[in-house]
């Protein structure tokens, strides 16, 4: 009798599983193309996962309002990784398997990306990170990942940016590097800061590191004064870079304190203050104070939407959304594998971050920007072109 009940119920549970299945895959003759967004939501970088989403909401919000792609809606189904490595791999197994997505965005941070890209490889469907400028994310062991993308710059021409800004524009010959020990991201920077500025002739005379979720830096802060540098490299996030410029600041260290993208948050100047940024500049992807009229536009319509200023995040977000847009065009299909084929022939899309074309690597080649932090306000400084 047990058995019979047990037979029954999961042939019950088995005949509503494939039911749903079948109501949510994307046929070809379903009205909707869905897309997976694996980002961080809650946890240690929180506010890069909301900016980045918002960025590409806004775009499908646009795209569907003039008719949608292929005549079918574009529609976003969300997963908050936690800002957590093994927290995305699951939401990207529940948004690939579950949701049967055609592509997914995110997550923002290099680790977090690089914990998904086997199960998209596996299941045959395309990551695009937004965000991820760390080089493995596209490429492993000197072969391009089939299935993963991205659409900003990568970390060895940002490291040479802020390199040669340092060496060149501020004439520093000596610099100290501390990085966030747990990130691939401030791991990836380091070396490719280290190399460019001792290309320039530069010296780094101390390495030092931290751990994500740190709050008293003050010990090795106090190490690194001693060493008196003529700038200090943070490649890092802004929760912990927020508190190490603001105690940096409270031990008297006066020189250049020079990051990365991830300082790019409105949070930096509420953990840090205003004053304790000054004569700080890192390097990022965009400027919102930027004349070309594709970023006036895009400024205008994202405050509209969201009631402030969209940060380099939500214009990668942004910008992203349109690439694969423009790629499941090009497919004529929600297909993965047609989507994947479309997106490796990425060529001169117009976007506000700049021109999209994505080299053999699946990397964009993109241009740069150093923003200087004056009073508490992202000030643009320079552009450099790769
Ligand atoms: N580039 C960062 C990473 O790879 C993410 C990031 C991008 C953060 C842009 C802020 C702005 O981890």
């Amino acid at each position: 009798m047990r058995k019979k009940w047990m037979g029954l119920l999961l042939s019950a549970v088995m005949v509503t599983g494939l039911v749903a299945g079948c109501g949510s895959s994307t046929g070809s003759d379903s009205k909707e193309i869905k897309i997976g967004a694996n980002f961080e939501l809650t946890g240690g970088v929180a506010n890069f996962g909301k900016q980045t989403v918002n960025g590409i909401m806004l775009a499908f919000k646009e795209v569907n309002e003039a008719g949608g792609v292929n005549g079918k809606k574009l529609v976003l189904v969300q997963a908050d990784n936690k800002s957590e490595p093994s927290e995305a791999a699951n939401a990207v197994t529940k948004l690939i398997t579950q949701d049967k997505v055609s592509a997914v965005l995110g997550p923002v941070t290099s680790s977090d990306v690089l914990a998904t890209l086997q199960i998209g490889q596996d299941n045959k469907v395309p990551i695009i990170t937004p965000t991820g400028t760390n080089p493995n994310i596209t490429v492993d062991n000197g072969q391009v990942r089939p299935y993963a993308f991205r659409g900003c710059f990568i970390d060895p021409f940002q490291g040479q940016v802020m390199a040669n800004f340092a060496a060149k524009t501020l004439k520093a010959k000596t610099a100290v590097i501390y990085i966030d020990s747990s990130s691939d991201y401030s791991k990836g920077l380091s070396e490719s800061f280290e190399a460019a500025f001792t290309k320039n002739g530069g010296q780094i005379i101390g390495k030092e590191a931290f751990l994500q979720k740190d709050q008293d830096f003050k010990a090795t802060l106090t190490k690194i004064k001693g060493m008196n540098p003529d700038v200090v490299f943070i490649p890092a996030y802004y929760e912990e870079v927020g508190k190490i410029n603001k105690q940096a600041r409270e031990l008297g260290i006066t020189v250049p304190l020079l990051g990365t993208d991830g300082w790019d948050d409105s949070k930096l100047v509420e953990i840090a203050g205003a004053a304790a940024l000054n004569n700080g500049f890192f390097s990022n992807h965009y400027s919102p104070e930027d004349k070309d009229p594709r970023v006036v536009k895009f400024v205008e319509a994202y405050k509209k939407e969201y009631n402030e200023a969209p940060s380099a995040l939500a214009a990668l977000g942004y910008d992203t959304a349109l690439m694969l847009i423009d790629a499941i065009k090009r497919a004529g299909s929600d297909d993965p594998g047609k989507i994947r084929d479309a997106l490796e022939k990425t060529k001169d899309l117009q976007v506000v971050t700049g021109v999209l074309t994505l080299d053999e690597n699946h990397n964009p080649v993109k241009s740069a920007v150093v923003i200087e932090m004056k009073d508490g306000k992202q000030v643009f400084r320079e552009k450099v072109n790769p």
